[in-house]
This record gives structure tokens, sequence and C-alpha cells, in this order.
């Protein structure tokens, strides 16, 4: 992927706003230099619109760097910002959320009716004993449930952490673990692919043998009425919804408060637990969400189709629209069922106008043709998103005809869970956007594009993308491991927050992402981890070694390739290389979750190695993506990769 990128970087093509977008626009190209005559000022103005129980006199405190404290006298409660606040002024009866089930059931909330729900859940989580700072885990589809869940805990000050509900029990125990949560909240199960597909065994898994001793009580909401086992920690949430208060004050909490803890890969097998926290989040969320999508809350239907495990689901479904009052769709399934069409009929179904998707989605409907959302009418469509991974400018240039009829301008968004918001970003009624660049850091934010000793480069050379002043949704700590924390993203480039991301400005000043230069993979626009896929490799009995690498992937950009050396002894048991590249595959799904499956395994007798024994995933990468071998002249031993290249070449492992 990142080949193509580095070729398109000269890409003359613009794509101005048109004169009526621009002139209705709510950022104004004044924004920029107010942004920058005085940073800390603008963020405060926008921490303004949000509402405080107490206001804040200070705006930011970076004397204990790289930890932040931003509006930190403030007091506020985020859920009473994302809920109350809009019934109080008028907009009670305001849709919050259409909720699209895959099988075609729907319901809708308005904001009175959702504060209704929050209010009811908080009571429900002080009745179950968690209180301010404890941690609740989440482990839900897509459905308003996971809203109102994560509103609920944030009400009373306590903190969520969701597991996507595509992972598995494993994985959602190391996380129940290294947070020490008190509750979790899932469901049977949720509609997916056409056919209900089960959650609660894994719970049930994660907790079997007082596996996660700290968990008291789960939360089961009714989705899929299938049978499940029932344990005695167990409680039906429409039960306790049913007997639960009805009222609920909102306390207000200080801007520090801990809000979530979301756990992402790292360049370790262990998955890192990314922590932010209440004022400065919600600030940059609101802001970001308002300005990028150009959000007029009365008049808009936003659809952002992550799911609220990962970081795009949390900033863009529940805290950025909620925060500014804006009606969204929440759509639960798989974008092909029951038929290729289904998203552009739920565009169609609500007039969305505000899209914000990923690029691996884009591709894949570009492979089916445009016969399918021609079909459908688009002609609400008033802005695209893009998130997750670098845009390839083929894939824009279908989303922008496409999907945007011409009209709608592209907005590509750089960002990750630890920023916890759009980062470098076009502002839609200002920027002339270019297929395939997120382009300029958005007003408030000062991204750098450095070369290894941290100094700034000139256009068209290639770095790493560094941000060098904090921001106010920036992550404050790795949960229970502050030393990672500092090692990770400010050693390297000293008190500058280093991404992980290569990037590089063009002619004309434009920022473009290159992929990561760590051992992280984006598959899918999901974050994966080389070592996390090598440890869950040798877990399994056959394996000696493994090495992964990400390969470029027309569709999912990138993909996990793994090599593996076998045991001497299990050689014999483990059968055909097909047989080893089934098993191996089950259990990376097992151990971490299906998104994580490897697209290919190949058995080997040797991985390239350099003296101190480093493997060197550059060459495993040429023979993954079928390139000729590059410089081998660092290997221990230069003829093993004659011997991978050749068994391969052999169709060895087909
Ligand atoms: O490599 C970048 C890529 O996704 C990584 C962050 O992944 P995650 O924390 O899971 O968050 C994804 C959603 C915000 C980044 O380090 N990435 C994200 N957005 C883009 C991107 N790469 C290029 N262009 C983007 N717009």
């Amino acid at each position: 992927m990142s080949d193509s990128i580095e070729s398109q970087s000269h890409e003359t093509r613009h794509f101005a706003p048109t004169a009526e977008f621009a002139a209705a626009a709510l950022a104004k190209p004044e924004i920029y230099e107010r942004a920058k005559s005085d940073r800390l000022g603008f963020w405060a103005e926008q921490a303004k619109h949000l509402h405080w129980h107490k206001p804040f006199t200070k705006t930011l405190d970076w004397s204990e760097a790289p930890v932040a404290k931003w509006f930190e006298d403030g007091e506020l409660n985020v859920s009473y910002n994302c809920l109350d606040r809009h019934v109080i002024a008028g907009n009670g009866d305001r849709i919050a959320i259409h909720f699209e089930g895959e099988p075609g059931d729907s319901k809708s909330y308005t904001y009175a009716e959702l504060t209704a729900e929050v209010k009811r859940a908080a009571n429900v989580l002080t009745s179950l004993g968690i209180e301010r700072g404890d941690r609740v885990a989440i482990y839900l589809p897509m459905i308003a449930e996971a809203v109102i869940s994560m509103l609920a805990v944030a009400r009373i000050g306590a903190v969520h952490s969701v597991i996507f509900g595509g992972f598995s029990a494993d994985s959602l125990a190391t996380r129940i673990q290294d947070a020490q949560a008190k509750l979790v909240i899932t469901a049977d199960g949720g509609y997916r692919k056409g056919k209900a597909s089960a959650l609660k065994p894994a719970v049930d898994e994660a907790l079997k043998d007082n596996n996660c001793p700290t968990i008291e009580n789960v939360l089961v909401v009714k989705r899929t009425g299938d049978e499940v086992v029932w344990t005695p920690k167990d409680i039906w949430w429409s039960d306790a919804m049913a007997n639960a208060e009805a009222e609920h004050e909102a306390k207000a909490f200080p801007a520090e408060n801990p809000l979530f803890i979301l756990y992402t890969s790292g360049t370790t097998g262990k998955p890192k637990g990314i922590l932010h926290t209440s004022g400065g989040y919600l600030t940059q969320a609101a802001y970001t969400h308002r300005n990028v999508f150009d959000l007029r809350p009365e008049t808009d239907i936003y659809w952002c189709t992550a799911d609220v495990g990962w970081i795009t689901g949390h900033t863009y479904v529940a805290y950025g629209p909620l925060a500014n009052g804006a009606t969204q769709v929440i759509y639960e399934g798989t974008p092909d069922a029951p038929h290729p069409g289904r998203w552009w009929e739920v565009i169609e179904k609500y007039k969305v106008t505000l899209l914000y998707t990923a690029p691996t989605a884009i591709r894949s409907f570009m492979k089916l043709g445009r016969e399918i959302p021609d079909k459908f009418d688009l002609s609400s469509l008033r802005v695209l998103g893009s998130v997750g991974e670098p845009i390839n400018p083929e894939a824009w240039m279908w989303y922008r005809e496409v999907i945007g009829g011409n009209r709608a301008p592209i907005v590509d968004t750089w960002w990750q869970t630890e920023t916890g918001a759009i980062m470098i970003s076009p502002l839609p009624g200002i920027t002339d956007t270019k297929p395939g660049s997120a382009q300029v850091p958005l007003p408030g934010i000062v991204a750098k594009v450095v070369g290894e000793d941290g100094v700034e480069l000139g256009n068209e050379q290639g770095g790493y993308l560094t941000i060098a002043e904090p921001w106010p949704s920036m992550l404050r700590g790795i949960w229970g491991d502050p030393e990672r924390f500092k090692e990770t993203y400010w050693e390297r480039f000293d008190g500058q927050y280093f991404a992980g991301d290569g990037a590089k400005k063009d002619h004309d000043g434009d920022i473009w992402l290159l992929g990561r230069v760590d051992d992280v993979m984006n598959v899918s626009g999901h974050r994966l981890s080389t070592a996390e896929i090598e440890s869950a490799l040798v877990s399994h009995p056959w394996v000696a070694e493994a090495a992964v690498v990400g390969a470029s992937d027309a569709l999912t950009g990138q993909a996990v390739v793994a090599f593996v050396i076998l045991r001497l002894d299990q050689v014999e048991a483990a059968g055909s290389d097909s047989d080893v590249s089934r098993v191996l595959r089950d259990h990376v799904a097992k151990e971490i979750g299906p998104i994580a499956k490897p697209r290919q395994i190949m058995v080997v007798a040797e991985l390239p190695k350099t003296r101190s024994g480093k493997i060197m995933r550059r060459l495993l990468r040429d023979v993954a993506e079928d390139r000729p071998i590059g410089d081998v002249t660092t290997l221990a031993d230069t003829t093993v990769m004659n011997i991978i290249s050749g068994k391969i070449a052999a169709g060895a492992n087909d």
C-alpha cells in the first residue's frame, strides 16, 4: 500500500468546495489563524461549547509532561453533556439514535428517551455497587444498549472498557483482568452476516474457573432470544432496568476524571490499555465532529459505520455526535447482509447526509461494482469521511464519484486510539481536497514530519509523523504502565509525541500518511500487532517459532502472513502444510479473534535472522508480497532466503 501512496504523492487533482458549500460552512478560513495566534485560548473557546457544572480557569498544565492536564479545575458530567442539556435546551423530541438491526428491525430514540434510558441504566449500575472510578467491561454487539451502557458508566464517574464483540474469550479475559473490571455488560448475541451470532458463551468462558475474580455481575441484554447458559452472576438487563428508579441526577466530576480505557495493539504481545479522561476528550470529540463534518444538528443525519469496540465508535458514535446533539444512525450488522446494497438502502431510508466509513469498505464495494449503489438514492449525502488507514486515490475517486455524486467533499481523517479524536483532516468548506492525502493538521493541532534526528523535514522528504504540542483529547497514559507510556510515545523524538506512522509532505506541503513504521499492522482499518499474533501461534503445541508480517492487500490494505517453524517431534502429527495452516488459523481466531486470522501461513524450516538473532521481517514481507528478495547481506545465514522462496515458488504451501 505504501508504495502506491508514495508514487501518488505528486497528485495534482484538487477538488475545491463548491461556492455554496464554502459560503454556508461552519468553519471559515480564519479559524486556522485564530488557533495559531492563541492555541490555548482557541481550545478554551472550544471547551466552552460544553456545559461545565464548575467552569475551568486553567486551560493546560503541562508541568508533568508527558501527562497533560486540560481544564483541570473545571467540573462536568460527560453524560449530562451528551443528553440532559439537549433536553433542557428544548430538543428532547429530536431523534438521537435511529437504530437499524441487521434483520431489518428498527427503533428510534429521541434525546428525551435516550436520557431516560441512561438514567435508569445509571441507577442499575449504582445498585450493583459500581462507584466512581470502578471499571465496567462492555462486550456488546452494535445495538443502542452499547451506547446507553457507555453513557451510564460515564454518568456515575466510572470507567468503561469496551471490548469489540469479535474478540475471543481469551482476549476478553485478558482485558478484564488488566482493567480489574467489576461488571461485564453483554448480550445473548447479535446479528451478523444474516444470522444470530452468540456472545454470552465467550463471557462464560472468560469467567470460568474464577479466571476473572474481580467480576461480580454480568448484565445480559436480550437481543437474539437464543438460549443462554445462566450462571449465578447473571442478571437480565431488562429486569434490572424495569426495577430501577427513573430519575438520576448527574453529578459533576473533575475534567481529568478517567472516562474510558480502550485496549489497542502495540509492538509487544500485550495490548495496551489506552486511558482517556473527560473534559479534554469531550472538547475535542465535539469540536472535530462539528467542524470536520460541518454538522447541522437540526437537519443532518449522520452515520458512522464503526463499531463501538474501536476508538472511532467511541468518539464518532457515542461521544462526539451526542455531545453535539446530532441525529445519527446506528447499524448492527455487516454491509452485505441480507443483500449487497444494504448500506445504500440504509442511507436512502434515513436520508443520511454525513457518512463516515473506512477505505476497506469502500474498496469492497468498488469490487462489487457501481450498479449496486446506483440503484439507491444517495443524493442526501453532503460530506463523506474516511478513517482507519490510508485511502488509495482510486478508492477516493470512486467514493467521490459513485457515492458522493461528484458533489460531496471527502474528508480523509488521520488519528489514532491514542489521539482520541481527529488530528489531521481537510475542513470540507475550506480545503481543496486531494485524493489520497489527509492533508492538514486541524486548527489547534501542531503536527510535523521529522527525520531520524527529530528535526522537521522539508517537502517531498519521507520521515516520521510527530505531534509537537499537547492536545485536549490526548491519551493520559497506559493503564497500569506509566513507563511503557513514556517509552512508546515520547522517547524516540525527545518531547514530541511519536505516532508510529511514516509520513511525507508533498510539493504543496500536504501530509500523506505512509503506513506504520513499527511492528503494528493495519488490516481492514483494524490495528493488529505482529508480536501478539506470533505469541498466539507459538502457544500452539506444534509451533516452535513464528514470524508474522503485514503484506499489502488490495482489499484489506494489509493482510496477516505468518511463517512458522514446526517442532521436530510434531511434524508427523501436524500432517500436511494445508492441515497445519487450517489448524493454526483457527487457533489464532480462538486466541485473539477472527480478525487476527492470518491470510496465509507458510511452513518453513528456518527464519531469516541477523547475527544478533533478530528476525528480518523486511525479507519475509518481500516473499509475502511476491517481490524479489531485498538485501540479504546482514543475514547470519544468507542461504535461508533461497530455501524459503524456493519452497514458496514450488507451491508447497498452497
Ligand atoms: O497508521 C494509522 C492508521 O491507523 C492507525 C491508528 O489505528 P487505531 O488506533 O486503531 O485507530 C484507527 C481509527 C482512528 C494510525 O497509526 N490510520 C488511521 N487513520 C488513517 C490512518 N492512516 C492513514 N490515513 C488515515 N486517515
